[in-house]
């Protein structure tokens, strides 16, 4: 015979099993986020590792739901940007895993991602991704950052800009470059094909490699902040940025840190 239950046993009863009677899973936290992705990479290296699919990393993601106190001390925003990176965790060199803080009605430039997997997911507000195809001329390039799926992608990519890049190298946070600062010799090219716009809500994933295309994030909203959880494997110091009315790369991005583990860095640390 099964004896009674006490008050406190059913109590926790009461939290672990779901309506259907089965265990609930406990809310993973972003601690255990970080632990579960150093698991999934392994000692061998990043998403391109032969034994690592993307796809595994994308659920890791989208098993975590977005709560404030995980990760609101690293959340540091800066309005002079468009947005800050502030890095959580560097993944012993395999990936970085970081925080977004997008200030109200900003955007990035139009980027690649140096042959790196991005996984981005929602933690506050609302995003919206526009997928552009490759220009012509880089698509050559893309497709030589991404043959060869190995950590060496990230330096042929800082060096094998297009003959049309200009050299000069800028913080991607920065604001974006208006065509109207091109010289008008610049203004030849033809306009970036979108492939699609999505808009992001809180705890939604989306997933972009050079192999699939360009992107921009935007925060459409004029009035608030945006916060976003963002993976990259291999990690990237320098993109390619570009320009929407012509397709030109226009300079290497640097991808700096605003802050690392919730302490602003100083110039030389990030
Ligand atoms: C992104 O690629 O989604 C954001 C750009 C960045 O990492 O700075």
């Amino acid at each position: 015979m099964v004896p009674p239950l006490t008050p406190q046993i059913a109590h926790i009863m009461d939290h672990t099993m779901n309506s259907n009677n089965k265990p609930e899973k406990e809310p993973l936290t972003l601690d255990q986020l970080v632990k579960n992705i150093h698991l999934a990479l392994g000692p061998d290296g990043g998403l391109d590792s032969e034994h690592i699919d993307a796809n595994e990393i994308l659920k890791l993601m989208e098993e975590y739901s977005s709560n404030a106190t995980d990760w609101s001390k690293y959340t540091i925003f800066d309005h002079s940007r468009a947005y800050t990176r502030n890095l959580i965790d560097d993944g012993n060199g395999k990936f970085n895993l970081m925080i977004l803080a997008w200030s109200k009605g900003q955007q990035s430039p139009i980027h690649d991602h140096a042959g790196s997997h991005c996984i981005m997911k929602i933690l506050d507000g609302e995003l919206e991704e526009t997928q552009y195809e490759w220009p012509n001329e880089s698509k050559n390039n893309a497709a030589k950052n991404t043959k060869d799926d190995d950590t060496e992608c990230n330096c042929k990519s800082s060096s094998s800009s297009s003959p049309s890049s200009s050299v000069e190298s800028s913080d991607i946070t920065e604001a974006v470059q208006t065509s109207s600062s091109l010289q008008s010799s610049e203004l030849n090219g033809n306009p970036l094909r979108t492939r699609k716009c999505t808009r992001l809500h809180p705890n939604e994933v989306a997933y972009i490699h050079d192999k699939i295309g360009l992107h921009r994030i935007s925060n459409p909203d004029q009035g608030r902040g945006a916060v976003s959880l963002h993976l990259y494997t291999p990690p990237y110091q320098v993109c390619k940025t570009f320009e929407e009315k012509t397709g030109r790369s226009r300079m290497g991005g640097k991808c700096t840190f605003y802050s690392i583990g919730g302490h602003r860095c100083t110039d030389s640390s990030s």
